[in-house]
């Protein structure tokens, strides 16, 4: 507890600035949240969702996992979907990925990382399938391309999802984004596979694994 007095020490001199700056600031956050976005992104502490896109406390809502996953049998993340999408009305579901990604890595290499093996099958799955192009590129490159990869692979499963199915079915206008993180200058940079009821998340899956293999080849 004594090791954490500097945390809580910090919140409190953070509380009193919001109050200061914004009176209503913390009454209108009782009162209802209103996110317009859902982020699902990497639990990686160096990828704070509100920051790098300067959103307040209310402004987005939040899943984080080890490397950004939507396991279609993960009741966690299944849950945070439906309730964005039917109850909290998102307009917006951002699938976050980012270069150095240590879950990716872990995907990749031959080491043995416990739990985070099983976690992170699906993207040796995805490696496995891209391996004879991957492959051909230098070692330093597969990575941040898997990482890439691993990106649209999940909105193409968001894609899927009989929540959002069912929600564009019935004319509701949320958006799946593809974007990936740069730890090394804090920029984000969309992949291109944008989302909507009226797409076909198979076809921009295809024309966004096309600008990546394009891009990884120049
Ligand atoms: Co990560």
């Amino acid at each position: 507890m004594k090791d954490l007095s500097k945390l809580l020490e910090a919140n409190r001199a953070w509380a009193a600035e919001m109050q200061k700056e914004d009176p209503q600031f913390f009454s209108r956050l009782v009162a209802q949240q209103r996110p317009e976005y859902l982020w699902i992104g990497c639990s990686d502490s160096r990828v704070p969702a509100n920051q790098i896109v300067n959103l307040m406390p209310g402004d987005v809502f939040v899943h984080r996992n080890i490397a950004n996953l939507v396991h279609t049998n993960d009741i966690n993340c299944l849950a945070v979907i439906q309730f964005a999408v039917e109850v909290l009305n998102v307009k917006h579901i951002i699938l976050c990925g980012h270069y150095g990604c240590g879950g990716v890595q872990a995907a990749i290499d031959d080491n043995s990382h416990g739990l985070v093996d099983y976690w992170v099958w699906s993207i040796k799955l995805t490696y496995k399938r891209h391996k004879h192009w991957l492959d051909k590129l230098p070692a330093e490159k597969r990575p941040p391309i898997l990482c890439e990869l691993n990106v649209i692979e999940q909105v193409s499963t968001l894609g899927c999802n009989r929540v959002i199915q069912q929600a564009w079915s019935q004319g509701n206008a949320v958006q799946l984004h593809s974007w990936i993180y740069d730890i090394h200058d804090g920029l984000l940079r969309d992949l291109g596979m944008c989302c909507g009821a009226s797409d076909d998340p198979e076809l921009l899956y295809k024309q966004a694994l096309a600008d990546i293999k394009e891009r990884a080849s120049a």
